[in-house]
């Protein structure tokens, strides 16, 4: 017998959305926008609900989504961890109302909580007694992944609830984000380590949770905010808001009440919505829609759910800005570290009140899968409402002549062959001598946060390379005010100005200028690192692979790259010619001494002044941590200490008194 079109219809969106599924849930890599996914679920449901002769044994209907990865262990909720109905519009929110009062046959007004939806990663922690003792991730909503390890790294979420009298069992339920101001912070940095960036903050939140090593996790800048209640014991609530109340009161984070609303009037919770897409892009972080829930918990109880919703709460979501603008042209950017990035060249078109001409396609395997050409029309959005970004092609409009899109396996700048490592994404030129590369390097050589010559742009480097004035860096220390007169637009003023800059840059940190090299992967904190451990330019130029082994934070791939290019002649001579040049701020800090290879925080207060405490650690070759991480070796407590104290003893810190350390020296 013929499958009829819906049944085949039915086939085809189970197999669609199992796959998006295991692209957002498992490998934080969606590959559509919550807006496409939301479209086939409904499309799901609505055929579900229209005809009988579906098989839905295997329907993700019947689902949350998302197998828990296999790295971590399993644990069961004790309670299920469910996911909202969303809709994208206001009369959606009306329906809502509407639904509840006939479900509880009520004439009535229903008293209604509605906060923000936050767009990061839901996480369940569970206190016993007042203490953390596991942290949980949604998985598939019954069965989740225990990654305690790494949300305990996370400052704001308190080990201990500030409460004389703690519940003996809270599940506290929330969700783990990124603000957007770190994330483009985070990223800037692994873009400079020639690090692969992440997509959205959202991305980076999931991404972050689910590493191996707890010392990713402290690196990375994540927040919580708790919104919902697990299983509960010895303690009793009768509101959502007192929920969020209480959880606040035992210094939990929760968000301010100005953004949120108590009310029972539907055309209110309405307004509120209106109200929150407008502040959407003034918010610190990311949200996607609000959450509405019935007020009160004896209510949510009669209303029960159905399948993988509960009927007391529903999320309207906001509709993604987007724009359609036409591709003219892909080109192809060689950075400092080699690798060709592919970036459309677009006609400028606003999206949520930014102008945006241009996006970064990534890499080969990213145009493959979007199918992106030139000449065609595609929808752009601001991923994480900042960085530019092409959603999907328009496929309608597409102009017959447009041909698939193939990065040249050259460098567009030396014509070299590139080459794509094992676990790279992108294709690098691995010219030492490339144009390209060397003006990348160059340009992050004189940046603010390596040399810091304020004056030497990007223009100007250009043309210094370009018109051969210099080679390298050292060239920059040699170049003469009569070459730069020659240069076209430079007055008498203006080169005095950059050749004062470049003087100024000599004096400088060795940590500075290790970041200044541009050694791949060594980003301004490794820099900081090497140069506390080697203290001089001539030690760290002769170190070995044994001794890099030694500084804790220094894994294989970094030390690998280091060994690489020490070993490197040209990069060698370069060192040596600019090490004559400069000269470094002497280092307080001793390499030897009894304390040599640990490092030391301290908290509250100690018989010695803050100030000489931390100079008597850094004298005898101890190295200070600002935080309580698991690379702290000794917590010093005096009197009066804070939560650092919690803090280290779940990451079996050893915590010293400061006599103790003088028993050390
Ligand atoms: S309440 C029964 N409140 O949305 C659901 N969820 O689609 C109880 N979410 O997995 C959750 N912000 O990760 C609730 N203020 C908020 C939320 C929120 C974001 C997420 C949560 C959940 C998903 C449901």
């Amino acid at each position: 017998m013929a499958e009829s079109p819906q049944k085949k219809r039915h086939t085809e969106l189970k197999r669609l959305i199992h796959h998006h599924n295991e692209l957002y849930h498992t490998h934080d890599k969606p590959e559509i926008s919550d807006y496409e996914y939301d479209r086939l679920f409904q499309e799901l449901l609505d055929l579900e609900a229209k005809y009988d002769h579906l098989d839905l044994t295997d329907s993700p209907s019947k689902r949350v989504g998302g197998e828990a990865i296999s790295a971590f262990q399993k644990v069961a909720h004790r309670k299920p961890m469910l996911s909202l109905a969303n809709s994208y519009s206001t009369d959606d929110i009306l329906e809502f109302d509407q639904r509840v009062k006939k479900f509880l046959r009520k004439d009535a007004p229903v008293e209604y909580f509605a906060e923000l939806k936050l767009d990061g990663l839901s996480m369940e922690l569970i206190y016993e007694n007042g203490k953390l003792v596991r942290a949980l991730t949604r998985g598939d909503g019954t069965v989740g992944e225990d990654v305690t390890h790494n949300v305990k790294t996370i400052k704001s979420i308190p080990l201990k609830l500030k409460s004389k009298n703690p519940p003996d069992l809270l599940e506290v339920r929330g969700e783990v984000l990124i603000f957007k101001k770190d994330f483009i912070k985070m990223n800037e940095a692994y873009e400079e380590q020639g690090e692969d960036t992440f997509a959205n903050p959202r991305n980076a939140a999931a991404g972050t949770v689910r590493q191996l090593d707890p010392k990713i996790a402290a690196s990375r800048p994540l927040k919580f905010f708790a919104y919902a209640l697990g299983e509960y014991q010895g303690i009793s609530f009768d509101t959502q808001k007192e929920i969020t109340e209480v959880f606040s009161q035992f210094g939990l984070p929760t968000l301010e009440e100005e953004l949120t609303v108590k009310s029972d009037e539907p055309d209110e919770i309405v307004n509120y919505y209106k109200k929150i897409e407008k502040l959407r892009p003034k918010l610190e972080f990311d949200i996607d829609g609000i959450v509405i829930k019935v007020n009160s918990l004896p209510l949510q109880d009669d209303l029960g759910l159905v399948a993988r919703s509960p009927r007391w709460a529903t999320a309207a979501k906001f509709k993604p800005e987007q724009a359609q603008t036409v591709i003219e042209n892909i080109v192809i950017q060689v950075g400092r570290t080699g690798a060709l990035t592919p970036v459309a060249i677009m006609n400028p078109v606003k999206v949520g009140g930014v102008t945006i001409t241009h996006a970064t396609l990534h890499n080969q395997d990213e145009i493959d899968r979007k199918d992106v050409r030139i000449g065609d029309t595609v929808f752009v959005q601001r991923a994480g409402d900042v960085i530019p970004e092409v959603v999907a092609v328009n496929h309608d409009k597409r102009p017959k002549s447009a041909k698939p899109f193939k990065i040249p396996l050259e460098c567009p700048s030396c014509g070299e062959k590139a080459h794509r490592g094992e676990e790279d994404a992108v294709l690098r030129c691995e010219n030492p001598v490339c144009k390209s590369k060397i003006k990348e390097s160059v340009k992050h050589f004189v940046s603010r946060r390596a040399m810091n010559m304020e004056k030497v742009g990007d223009r100007l480097i250009e043309i210094f390379i370009d018109q051969h004035l210099i080679e390298g860096f050292s060239g920059l220390y040699k170049l003469k005010k009569e070459q730069l007169l020659n240069l076209e637009r430079q007055g008498e003023k203006s080169v005095d100005n950059i050749l004062k800059s470049i003087e100024a840059s000599r004096k400088t940190t060795l940590a500075r200028f290790i970041y200044a090299l541009g050694i791949r992967f060594v980003g301004e904190q490794t820099a900081k690192l090497l140069a506390d451990h080697y203290v001089t330019i001539e030690n760290f130029m002769k170190t070995s692979q044994e001794e890099l082994e030694t500084i804790p934070e220094i894994g294989p791939k970094v030390s690998a790259s280091i060994l690489e290019s020490l070993k490197n002649k040209s990069f060698q001579k370069e060192v040596a010619k600019l090490s004559e040049m400069l000269e470094f701020e002497k280092s307080s800090r001793s390499t030897e001494g009894p304390l040599s290879g640990k490092s030391f925080l301290v908290t509250g207060t100690l018989p010695v002044k803050r100030d000489e405490a931390h100079e008597v650690i850094e004298k005898n070759g101890g190295k200070l941590l600002s935080g309580v991480s698991s690379k702290l070796n000794y917590l010093i407590v005096g009197d009066d200490p804070g939560s650092k104290v919690d803090k280290a003893q779940s990451l079996d810190v050893k915590i010293i008194s400061w006599d103790d350390l003088l028993k050390m020296l």
